[in-house]
C-alpha cells in the first residue's frame, strides 16, 4: 500500500486515531519553526519523558488553587475598570486573565507593569497565529515572519531573564544555600533542572516555554466565549432562567462541556503514520500516510451523542465511557494537560466534596452576577481569516 490521506469523521475512528502510538503529530508540519521539541509535537519515548516531567506540575490542589484564588481575583482585578464603563469585550477579559495564569504556569516573570503584559499578549497573538498556520487563510509565510520575530522578542524581552534567575536559583541550591523545595513550580524551572539528564536542547526550552501562555490562554479564552454565546442563547429562549443558571455553577460547567463538545478550538487534527497500522476499529493505513480527524464531525457523531448531536442541549445522556465534551481536550498520550484546570472535574453522584468546576464557568458566572448581556450597540465578530472560525470580540454591557 502507497501512502494515502484519509479524514476520519466518526467518534470510533477519531478516538482510535488519537490512541494509536503508531501515528504521530503532523497538525504543526508547516508551523516548525516554532513548534519543534514542544510537548504536543514529540512523539514515543522522548513525549513519554516530557509529559512525565511536567505532569507533575499539574496537580489538583494546584488546579483547585488558580480556580478558586487566581482566577476570581485576576477577573475581580481586570473587570473593575470595565464596570465603571458599563461595558467590556469578554475576549480581552477571558485572554488577559487566562494569560497571567498560563505564563505563571510557564515559568515567565511579568512583575506589575501593565506595559509588559500587553508586550507578552501582542507576542503570544502572533505566536498562536504562526504556530497553526496552516488553518490560515491568505498569506501563510507573512503570518509564519511574524511569528518568527515575536519569538525572538519573547527570547530577549521574558525568557533570557526568567532562564537565568532560575540558573541562579539552581547554582543557590548547589551550594546548599537555598532548598530545592523553594524552587518556583513552574515549566521552566522543571525542565532547566532536567535539561542535562533529558538532554534538551536550549532553543526547545525555549519554544516549549513560548507555548504555554498561547496555548492555555487562546484556547480557554475561545471556549469561554462560546460558552457565554450559548448562555445568551438560551437565555433569549428561557428568559425565566436566568437567575436559576447564575447561583448554579455546576450546571454553567454542564453548559460549557456541551458547548466544547461542539466547538473543539481545533476543527480537525492531523497525524502521520510512521509504519502500517490499523486504526481501531478497522482502518488500515501505511507509513506515511497522513490521517485528518474531524474533530468537529466526531464530537456530532448521532451514534454516540443522539440524532440532536448537533443542537446545544446540555441535558443530553452521554455514554459513560465518553467524556461530555466529545474529544475537544483530544485522547491518549497527548490529551491535554490543562483539560481540569478549564473544565474541572466530572461531577458524580457519589461527591461529597465541592469538585472543581473550572476556569470558564468561574469566569462565566462572574460575568454573569455583573448582569453582562451582549452589547446591542456593538454585535460580536468572528476572525474570517481563520478556518477556527475564533471569535475577533464579543461585547457585552453590563446590566442590572
Ligand atoms: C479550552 C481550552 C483548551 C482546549 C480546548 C485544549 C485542547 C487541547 C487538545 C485537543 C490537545 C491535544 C492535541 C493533540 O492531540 O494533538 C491539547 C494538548 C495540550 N494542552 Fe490543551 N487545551 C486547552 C487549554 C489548555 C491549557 C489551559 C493548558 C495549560 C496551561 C494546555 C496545555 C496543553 C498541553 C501542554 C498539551 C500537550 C500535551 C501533550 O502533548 O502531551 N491546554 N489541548
Amino acid at each position: 500500500m502507497s501512502p494515502q490521506q484519509i479524514t476520519l469523521s466518526t467518534w470510533q475512528h477519531a478516538r482510535g486515531a488519537l490512541r494509536n502510538r503508531y501515528l504521530r503529530q503532523g497538525l504543526y508540519d508547516e508551523g516548525t519553526a516554532l513548534m519543534s521539541g514542544v510537548i504536543v509535537n514529540l512523539h514515543d519515548a522522548e513525549h513519554t519523558a516530557r509529559r512525565r516531567l511536567e505532569n507533575r506540575l499539574f496537580r489538583r490542589d494546584t488546579f483547585a488553587f488558580w480556580e478558586q484564588d487566581l482566577i476570581p481575583h485576576n477577573i475581580a482585578e481586570s473587570i473593575s475598570t470595565h464596570l465603571a464603563a458599563g461595558s467590556v469585550d469578554l475576549l480581552q477579559l477571558a485572554r488577559l486573565t487566562m494569560m497571567r495564569i498560563s505564563a505563571g504556569i510557564a515559568g515567565i516573570d511579568l512583575g506589575t507593569d501593565p506595559t509588559r503584559f500587553v508586550l507578552l499578549a501582542e507576542l503570544m497573538s502572533k505566536l498562536a497565529r504562526a504556530s497553526s498556520v496552516n488553518h490560515f487563510i491568505g498569506d501563510k509565510q507573512s503570518v509564519i515572519n511574524d511569528g518568527n520575530a515575536a519569538l525572538a522578542t519573547f527570547e530577549a524581552e521574558f525568557f533570557a531573564p526568567a532562564r537565568a534567575s532560575r540558573l541562579q536559583l539552581l547554582q543557590q541550591v548547589a551550594a546548599n544555600e537555598l532548598h530545592a523545595a523553594e524552587l518556583p513550580k513552574d515549566v521552566l524551572m522543571t525542565l532547566l533542572s532536567n535539561q542535562d539528564n533529558l538532554s534538551i536542547p536550549d532553543e526547545t526550552v525555549l519554544r516549549e516555554i513560548a507555548y504555554f501562555p498561547w496555548v492555555g490562554s487562546h484556547s480557554t479564552s475561545g471556549a469561554f466565549v462560546n460558552l457565554m454565546d450559548h448562555i445568551f442563547e438560551w437565555l433569549n429562549s428561557h428568559p425565566d432562567s436566568r437567575k436559576e443558571l447564575v447561583a448554579d455553577i455546576a450546571l454553567i460547567q454542564r453548559f460549557g462541556f456541551e458547548s466544547l463538545r461542539l466547538h473543539p478550538a481545533s476543527p480537525e487534527s492531523v497525524r502521520i503514520a510512521v509504519s502500517d497500522t490499523t486504526i481501531e476499529p478497522d482502518v488500515d493505513v501505511s507509513e506515511g500516510s497522513r490521517v485528518v480527524i474531524d474533530m468537529q464531525a466526531a464530537n456530532r457523531d448521532p451514534l454516540i451523542f443522539g440524532s440532536d448531536a448537533s443542537q446545544f442541549n446540555p441535558y443530553r445522556d452521554i455514554p459513560s465511557d465518553v467524556s461530555p465534551w466529545g474529544l475537544s481536550f483530544g485522547s491518549g498520550f497527548h490529551a491535554c494537560i490543562g483539560q481540569e484546570l478549564v473544565s474541572g472535574l466530572e461531577q458524580t453522584a457519589t461527591d461529597t466534596e465541592v469538585p472543581l468546576t473550572g476556569a470558564i464557568a468561574t469566569m462565566a458566572q462572574i460575568v454573569l452576577q455583573h448582569g453582562a448581556i451582549p452589547d446591542p450597540a456593538r454585535p460580536a465578530k468572528r476572525d474570517a481569516q481563520s478556518l477556527r472560525q475564533n471569535w475577533l470580540e464579543y461585547p457585552v454591557v453590563f446590566r442590572p
